[in-house]
Protein backbone atom coordinates (compact mmCIF):
# COMPACT_ATOMS: atom_id res chain seq x y z
CA UNK A 1 0.00 0.00 0.00
CA UNK A 2 1.15 3.55 -0.41
CA UNK A 3 1.06 6.62 1.69
CA UNK A 4 -2.08 7.62 0.40
CA UNK A 5 -4.08 4.17 0.61
CA UNK A 6 -2.77 4.05 4.38
CA UNK A 7 -4.06 7.41 4.75
CA UNK A 8 -7.49 6.20 3.59
CA UNK A 9 -7.27 3.01 5.75
CA UNK A 10 -6.96 5.11 9.02
CA UNK A 11 -9.91 7.63 7.76
CA UNK A 12 -12.00 4.90 7.41
CA UNK A 13 -11.51 3.47 10.74
CA UNK A 14 -11.50 6.85 12.33
CA UNK A 15 -15.77 6.57 11.87
CA UNK A 16 -15.98 3.82 14.50
CA UNK A 17 -14.76 6.51 17.08
CA UNK A 18 -17.27 9.11 16.03
CA UNK A 19 -20.02 8.96 18.53
CA UNK A 20 -23.55 8.98 16.71
CA UNK A 21 -25.68 11.82 17.74
CA UNK A 22 -22.75 14.48 19.01
CA UNK A 23 -20.99 16.67 17.33
CA UNK A 24 -17.59 15.84 15.67
CA UNK A 25 -13.94 17.65 16.25
CA UNK A 26 -12.52 17.90 12.47
CA UNK A 27 -9.08 18.43 12.12
CA UNK A 28 -6.54 19.43 8.96
CA UNK A 29 -4.49 17.32 6.64
CA UNK A 30 -4.21 15.25 3.88
CA UNK A 31 -5.27 12.22 5.74
CA UNK A 32 -7.92 13.68 7.85
CA UNK A 33 -9.54 14.79 3.74
CA UNK A 34 -9.63 11.58 4.02
CA UNK A 35 -11.71 10.94 7.12
CA UNK A 36 -14.03 13.99 5.73
CA UNK A 37 -14.53 11.60 2.61
CA UNK A 38 -16.10 8.80 4.53
CA UNK A 39 -17.48 11.02 7.02
CA UNK A 40 -20.04 11.07 4.33
CA UNK A 41 -21.55 7.73 5.25
CA UNK A 42 -22.37 9.53 8.30
CA UNK A 43 -24.19 12.31 7.26
CA UNK A 44 -27.52 12.84 9.18
CA UNK A 45 -26.51 10.58 11.83
CA UNK A 46 -24.56 13.20 13.79
CA UNK A 47 -25.56 17.24 13.83
CA UNK A 48 -22.71 18.25 12.45
CA UNK A 49 -18.69 19.45 13.31
CA UNK A 50 -16.74 21.64 14.72
CA UNK A 51 -14.13 22.02 12.01
CA UNK A 52 -10.18 23.61 12.74
CA UNK A 53 -9.15 24.97 9.77
CA UNK A 54 -10.98 27.16 6.43
CA UNK A 55 -10.04 24.14 4.26
CA UNK A 56 -11.66 21.25 6.43
CA UNK A 57 -14.89 23.77 6.69
CA UNK A 58 -14.94 23.77 3.02
CA UNK A 59 -14.28 19.99 1.98
CA UNK A 60 -17.21 19.51 5.37
CA UNK A 61 -19.95 21.87 3.58
CA UNK A 62 -19.67 20.83 0.00
CA UNK A 63 -20.28 17.01 1.31
CA UNK A 64 -23.57 18.41 3.54
CA UNK A 65 -21.97 18.35 7.18
CA UNK A 66 -22.96 21.54 8.97
CA UNK A 67 -19.92 22.89 10.59
CA UNK A 68 -20.95 25.07 13.90
CA UNK A 69 -18.80 27.57 15.80
CA UNK A 70 -16.68 26.18 18.50
CA UNK A 71 -18.36 28.90 20.66
CA UNK A 72 -22.07 27.51 20.14
CA UNK A 73 -20.94 23.90 21.54
CA UNK A 74 -19.83 22.58 24.64
CA UNK A 75 -17.88 19.66 25.01
CA UNK A 76 -16.84 17.76 22.22
CA UNK A 77 -16.96 14.00 22.46
CA UNK A 78 -14.27 12.91 19.89
CA UNK A 79 -11.49 15.00 18.04
CA UNK A 80 -10.12 13.17 14.49
CA UNK A 81 -6.95 14.97 13.64
CA UNK A 82 -3.66 13.97 12.07
CA UNK A 83 -0.10 14.31 12.82
CA UNK A 84 3.53 15.27 11.31
CA UNK A 85 4.96 12.97 14.58
CA UNK A 86 3.95 10.81 17.30
CA UNK A 87 6.05 9.83 19.76
CA UNK A 88 5.65 6.47 21.95
CA UNK A 89 2.95 8.31 24.79
CA UNK A 90 0.96 9.77 22.09
CA UNK A 91 2.43 13.40 22.27
CA UNK A 92 2.75 14.78 18.91
CA UNK A 93 4.05 17.61 16.10
CA UNK A 94 1.75 19.15 14.48
CA UNK A 95 1.24 22.06 12.33
CA UNK A 96 2.64 21.14 8.66
CA UNK A 97 -0.67 22.36 7.30
CA UNK A 98 -0.31 25.81 9.17
CA UNK A 99 -3.82 24.64 11.20
CA UNK A 100 -2.10 24.01 14.81
CA UNK A 101 -4.34 26.84 16.27
CA UNK A 102 -7.29 25.98 15.66
CA UNK A 103 -6.39 22.20 16.33
CA UNK A 104 -5.23 22.84 19.29
CA UNK A 105 -8.50 24.62 20.64
CA UNK A 106 -10.50 22.15 19.10
CA UNK A 107 -8.17 19.01 20.85
CA UNK A 108 -8.84 21.10 23.91
CA UNK A 109 -12.72 21.40 23.80
CA UNK A 110 -12.84 17.74 23.13
CA UNK A 111 -12.70 15.00 25.43
CA UNK A 112 -10.84 12.46 23.90
CA UNK A 113 -8.13 13.18 20.58
CA UNK A 114 -7.66 10.07 18.01
CA UNK A 115 -5.03 10.61 16.27
CA UNK A 116 -4.76 8.79 12.64
CA UNK A 117 -1.68 8.81 11.31
CA UNK A 118 0.51 6.11 8.24
CA UNK A 119 3.33 4.80 10.14
CA UNK A 120 6.44 7.26 8.49
CA UNK A 121 4.92 9.90 11.34
CA UNK A 122 6.20 7.35 14.49
CA UNK A 123 9.04 8.46 15.94
CA UNK A 124 11.31 7.93 19.47
CA UNK A 125 11.69 11.31 19.89
CA UNK A 126 9.85 14.70 18.87
CA UNK A 127 11.66 16.77 16.74
CA UNK A 128 13.07 15.61 13.21
CA UNK A 129 9.98 17.40 11.83
CA UNK A 130 10.80 21.27 12.62
CA UNK A 131 8.29 22.21 14.93
CA UNK A 132 5.80 24.46 13.75
CA UNK A 133 5.10 27.48 16.01
CA UNK A 134 2.13 30.27 15.03
CA UNK A 135 3.68 34.08 15.98
CA UNK A 136 2.26 37.30 15.82
CA UNK A 137 4.44 39.34 13.24
CA UNK A 138 6.07 41.80 14.63
CA UNK A 139 7.67 39.26 17.41
CA UNK A 140 9.58 37.11 15.18
CA UNK A 141 12.84 37.85 15.04
CA UNK A 142 13.01 37.59 18.65
CA UNK A 143 11.11 34.40 19.25
CA UNK A 144 13.96 33.12 16.49
CA UNK A 145 16.37 34.20 19.02
CA UNK A 146 14.83 33.00 21.57
CA UNK A 147 14.67 29.01 19.47
CA UNK A 148 18.41 30.01 18.92
CA UNK A 149 19.33 30.12 22.45
CA UNK A 150 17.72 26.52 22.92
CA UNK A 151 19.80 24.66 19.46
CA UNK A 152 16.99 25.71 17.04
CA UNK A 153 16.89 27.17 13.59
CA UNK A 154 13.93 29.00 12.75
CA UNK A 155 12.61 29.97 9.55
CA UNK A 156 9.73 31.90 8.44
CA UNK A 157 7.51 29.87 6.23
CA UNK A 158 6.84 31.30 2.81
CA UNK A 159 4.17 30.60 0.47
CA UNK A 160 5.00 32.17 -2.95
CA UNK A 161 7.77 34.10 -1.71
CA UNK A 162 5.83 36.16 1.19
CA UNK A 163 5.35 35.00 4.56
CA UNK A 164 2.40 32.46 4.95
CA UNK A 165 -0.47 33.85 6.87
CA UNK A 166 -2.67 31.55 8.59
CA UNK A 167 -6.40 31.41 9.04
CA UNK A 168 -5.47 33.87 12.15
CA UNK A 169 -3.88 36.21 10.13
CA UNK A 170 -0.54 35.26 11.79
CA UNK A 171 2.79 33.75 10.58
CA UNK A 172 4.57 30.45 10.83
CA UNK A 173 7.83 29.86 12.40
CA UNK A 174 9.61 26.49 11.33
CA UNK A 175 12.38 25.65 13.79
CA UNK A 176 14.47 22.80 13.19
CA UNK A 177 17.47 21.00 15.10
CA UNK A 178 15.13 20.61 18.36
CA UNK A 179 15.05 16.89 19.98
CA UNK A 180 12.28 17.47 22.07
CA UNK A 181 12.50 14.67 24.99
CA UNK A 182 10.26 16.33 27.30
CA UNK A 183 7.66 17.88 25.19
CA UNK A 184 4.85 18.54 28.30
CA UNK A 185 7.72 20.78 29.60
CA UNK A 186 8.89 22.12 26.07
CA UNK A 187 5.17 23.30 25.28
CA UNK A 188 4.87 25.08 28.69
CA UNK A 189 7.49 27.28 28.39
CA UNK A 190 7.89 28.10 24.84
CA UNK A 191 4.19 28.93 24.91
CA UNK A 192 4.69 31.65 27.57
CA UNK A 193 7.02 33.57 24.98
CA UNK A 194 5.72 36.73 24.43
CA UNK A 195 4.44 36.97 20.24
CA UNK A 196 3.93 32.77 20.65
CA UNK A 197 0.41 32.34 19.47
CA UNK A 198 0.80 28.48 19.59
CA UNK A 199 3.45 26.33 19.17
CA UNK A 200 2.75 22.95 17.50
CA UNK A 201 3.82 20.23 20.22
CA UNK A 202 0.71 18.65 21.34
CA UNK A 203 1.41 16.97 24.95
CA UNK A 204 -0.90 18.90 26.74
CA UNK A 205 -3.30 18.15 24.37
CA UNK A 206 -1.96 14.56 23.56
CA UNK A 207 -3.74 11.82 22.25
CA UNK A 208 -5.50 9.08 23.78
CA UNK A 209 -5.72 6.94 20.44
CA UNK A 210 -3.60 6.36 17.53
CA UNK A 211 -4.62 4.75 14.44
CA UNK A 212 -1.60 4.01 12.49
CA UNK A 213 -1.69 2.76 8.63
CA UNK A 214 1.08 0.07 8.48
CA UNK A 215 1.65 -2.30 6.10
CA UNK A 216 -0.33 -4.87 7.66
CA UNK A 217 -3.35 -2.91 8.49
CA UNK A 218 -4.21 -0.75 10.88
CA UNK A 219 -2.37 -0.40 14.36
CA UNK A 220 -4.39 0.69 17.42
CA UNK A 221 -2.11 2.56 19.97
CA UNK A 222 -3.33 3.73 23.13
CA UNK A 223 -1.58 6.02 25.50
C1 LIG B 1 -2.18 20.62 10.01
O1 LIG B 1 -1.83 21.88 10.48
C2 LIG B 1 -1.38 19.56 10.69
O2 LIG B 1 -1.36 19.61 12.06
C3 LIG B 1 -1.75 18.17 10.22
O3 LIG B 1 -2.55 17.49 11.12
C4 LIG B 1 -0.49 17.43 10.04
O4 LIG B 1 0.37 18.26 9.29
C5 LIG B 1 -0.70 16.11 9.33
O5 LIG B 1 -1.02 16.33 8.00
P1 LIG B 1 -1.09 15.17 6.95
O6 LIG B 1 -2.22 14.30 7.34
O7 LIG B 1 -1.33 15.89 5.64
O8 LIG B 1 0.22 14.46 6.97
Amino acid sequence: MNQDELKALVGQAALQYVVEGEIVGVGTGSTVNKFIEALAAMKGRIPGAVSSSNASTERLEAIGIPVFDANDVGEIAVYIDGADEIDPHGNMIKGGGAALTREKIVAAQSRRFVCIADESKQVPVLGRFPVPVEVIPMATQRVIRQFAALGGTARVRLKEGRPLVTDNGQHILDVAGLAIAQPLEFESRVSQWPGVVTVGVFAHQKAAVCLLGTAGGVRTLQY
